[in-house]
């Protein structure tokens, strides 16, 4: 290859790289000051170790890779209570918690897939209900180990993580031009 073409191929990529930093952070920093529930930090993070977002070239891009990293997470969190439920010593109630929670995140993935795919399509109204009622799962969850005296969830990091990536799915959305 030509000296002149590999410097406009590196010029190039450049760019790219450049734009998709500036469409992610201007993205997360109008996200994180229209919803007190996402920090700016947080967002670009989630972000930024994805090879994917790296080429986006709009905020809509960056809404397909938040709900493909929302639907592993979805995934990888119910791992993580298979995990917990193998403990032999979990009392009833905690085991009950535990076993909900494993079907809000796998019900959470459903409505994820359906929320993307109606996103795809262009009916912001039914991706925006689907994803919203997803966020209702870590919240759920977490409620229910506080509601008896002695018990501490196992999954606040999780649920907090999800439901902010959530948040931020939705937000995007929105920043979607229509
Ligand atoms: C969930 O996604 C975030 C990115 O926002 C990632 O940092 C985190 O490790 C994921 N958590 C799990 C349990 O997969
Ligand atoms: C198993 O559950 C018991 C009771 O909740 C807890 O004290 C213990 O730390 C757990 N063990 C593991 C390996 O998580």
């Amino acid at each position: 290859m030509k000296k002149s073409h590999l410097f406009s191929l590196v010029f190039f990529y450049l760019l790219l790289v450049s734009v998709s930093s500036d469409v992610i952070h201007d993205s997360c920093d109008k996200a994180a000051k229209g919803d007190p529930n996402i920090k700016f930090d947080f967002c670009v993070s989630s972000f930024e170790g994805n090879p994917k977002a790296k080429t986006a070239t709009g905020v809509a891009d960056l809404v397909k890779v938040a709900i493909e990293t929302a639907i592993g997470n979805a995934t990888s969190i119910g791992s993580i209570i298979s995990k917990l439920l193998d403990n032999k010593t979990l009392d009833t109630y905690a085991r009950n918690c535990l076993e909900d929670c494993s079907e809000l995140y796998s019900g959470a993935g459903s409505s994820i897939k359906s929320g993307g795919k109606a996103f795809e399509g262009k009916d912001y109204g039914t991706a925006n209900a689907e994803i919203s009622s997803a966020m209702d799962a870590p919240d759920t969850c977490e409620e229910q180990f506080k509601e008896k005296k002695g018990y501490v969830s196992p999954l606040t990091k999780e649920n907090n993580n999800f439901f902010q990536l959530l948040a931020i799915v939705l937000s995007f959305m929105n920043l979607v031009p229509k």
